[in-house]
């Protein structure tokens, strides 16, 4: 697939930027000539995607982060000053979940869950924010999901962060538009990673699961990318608050 938008001379961060979806999206971006920070726990994973960047002629910076930590959010922050002197694009992507019902859900789940999903978005986004103001404006686009609006049996504290992390984009947006940044989300349905594999690994469940899908069939992770890519490009300029769910038409089904 080719990608048509122009952001080159852009610098953007990716989460979770090694894989699955966060891996996708950095690609489409550097294929629009932006240049990359990909961030995650695992050095593989960066080491991996930056040389596939390399290889089509882009720039790639790896840091390795622990998004759980204050810290580390700064390193990574700091890391994209003093390389780049700017961040034009900020994708919070990386979100962790476990399958568990609520009465067996540890109090320490609760906390990995809300602290990968929603704190950390709110620590990195305002520590960006403020470097996007100083050159005049940036996008920042958070990963949600159709859970966000739609309830479900298992992984109710994923659904709830990522209801919370809607509200956070609206807010921010609201807050941010007068320093020129939008805030916007776009809503995978359930897509093909490493995330979902419990679900698609079983040929009996995916179809299950496709069968209630207009499109019928799940997502792959570049079916994502190119709503975050209008959402990064001048054509949306005047759109912040708003999410976009890619979901083969599941919620309009629902
Ligand atoms: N797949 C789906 O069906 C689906 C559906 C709707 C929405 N989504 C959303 O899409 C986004 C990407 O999911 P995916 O399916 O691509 O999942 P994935 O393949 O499991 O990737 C998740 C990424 O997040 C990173 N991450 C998790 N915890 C982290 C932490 N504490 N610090 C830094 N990085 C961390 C992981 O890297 P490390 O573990 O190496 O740190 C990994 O790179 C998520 O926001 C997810 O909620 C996915």
């Amino acid at each position: 697939m080719t990608r048509s938008y122009d952001l080159s001379g852009k610098v953007a961060i990716v989460t979770g930027g090694g894989k699955g979806i966060g891996r996708a999206i950095a690609l489409g971006l550097a294929e629009c000539g932006a240049k990359l920070i990909l961030c995650s726990r695992t050095k593989e994973d960066l080491d991996h995607t930056a040389a596939e960047i390399k290889q089509k002629g882009r720039e790639a910076l790896p840091v390795v982060t622990d998004l759980m930590a204050g810290d580390q959010i700064t390193n990574l922050v700091e890391t994209a000053k003093n390389t780049y002197g700017r961040v034009d694009i900020l994708i919070n992507n990386a979100a962790r979940s476990f399958m568990v019902p609520l009465m067996d859900l540890r109090e320490d789940g609760w906390d990995k869950i809300f602290d990968t999903n929603c704190k950390a978005v709110f620590l990195l986004s305002r520590a960006v924010a403020k470097i996007m103001s100083e050159k005049g404006g940036g996008r920042i686009i958070n990963i949600t999901t159709v859970g966000a609006v739609r309830g479900g049996a298992g992984m109710a504290v994923y659904h709830a962060s990522k209801a919370a992390l809607s509200m956070l984009t609206k807010c921010m947006a609201v807050e941010w538009a007068p320093i020129n940044v939008n805030v916007n989300a776009v809503g995978p349905g359930l897509t093909r990673t490493a995330f979902s594999q419990p679900i698609w690994s079983n040929p009996e469940v995916e179809q299950m699961v496709a069968s209630r899908i207009p499109k019928g069939r799940i997502a792959e992770p570049e079916d994502i990318v190119g709503a975050v890519l209008f959402l990064c490009s001048d054509d949306s300029s005047f759109i912040t608050g708003e999410s976009i769910y890619v979901d083969g038409g599941s919620l309009a089904n629902y």
